[in-house]
């Protein structure tokens, strides 16, 4: 099945995103700015990158390498053009990060927001073995199980990604990467005016004793 996803135009998911009644696009800008700056680190990568929503808050010599994967290489495009800046540090790579083969260049950070819904938990921690970070930072929706996605004019180019869309219980993922070796540091939920919640969820690694 061809992922739904390279179908949805970005224009269209970007525009349902920032609806007054979703008002996901600022949300998730707001809080890209504060885990893009949140940690010395040199280097992030962002696992379901889109549009590169929040990219700006990236100073040109902040990281040495800023890696942005997506499987819709039309909404990479789109980030290559808007970012000029980032041009000597940005690496943009096409993939589907559920496939069992996927290999993905070192970082210090990851960052992955509303992605997890898309690949699984599983596939998530397969990513992370090959990209070896020692932080994470991922954000996860929840409530309002019969609106996936939340009604807008532009609700019908979004339905299909439903088909693959599941649910992420925090509890569980937190279970789940400390059962790998993360520990979380950070827990924050920001509710939306469509009675869902954004939650934010920063982990490390672990030291070894
Ligand atoms: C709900 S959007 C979130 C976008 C962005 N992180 C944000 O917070 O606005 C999910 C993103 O993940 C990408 N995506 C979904 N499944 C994917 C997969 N299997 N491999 C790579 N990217 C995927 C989609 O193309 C889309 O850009």
């Amino acid at each position: 099945m061809k992922n739904p996803w390279r179908e949805v135009p970005l224009d269209q998911y970007e525009r349902h995103m920032a609806e007054q009644k979703v008002y996901q696009l600022q949300e998730l800008n707001r809080l890209m700015e504060r885990q893009l700056n949140g940690y010395p680190v040199n280097s992030v990568a962002i696992l379901g990158v889109a549009g590169g929503n929040g990219l700006e808050h990236i100073e040109a010599d902040q990281y040495e390498s800023v890696v942005g994967v997506d499987i819709n290489d039309e909404y990479l495009n789109a980030c290559w053009r808007r970012y000029p800046k980032l041009q000597s540090c940005l690496k943009l790579i096409c993939a589907d990060l559920r496939q069992p083969e996927i290999s993905l260049p070192q970082v210090d950070l990851v960052i992955a927001n509303l992605v997890l819904e898309y690949i699984g938990i599983g596939c998530f921690f397969h990513c992370l073995d090959t990209i070896r970070p020692r932080l994470v930072s991922c954000v996860v929706q929840q409530g309002q199980k019969e609106n996936v996605v939340s009604p807008s004019p532009y609700v019908q180019e979004l339905q299909r990604v439903e088909e693959i869309y599941q649910d992420i219980d925090p509890t569980g993922l937190v279970a789940r990467m400390r059962e790998a070796g993360w520990v979380v540091m950070l827990r924050e939920e920001i509710p939306m005016p469509n009675g869902k919640r954004l939650i934010r969820l920063d982990f490390h690694l672990r030291q070894q004793q």
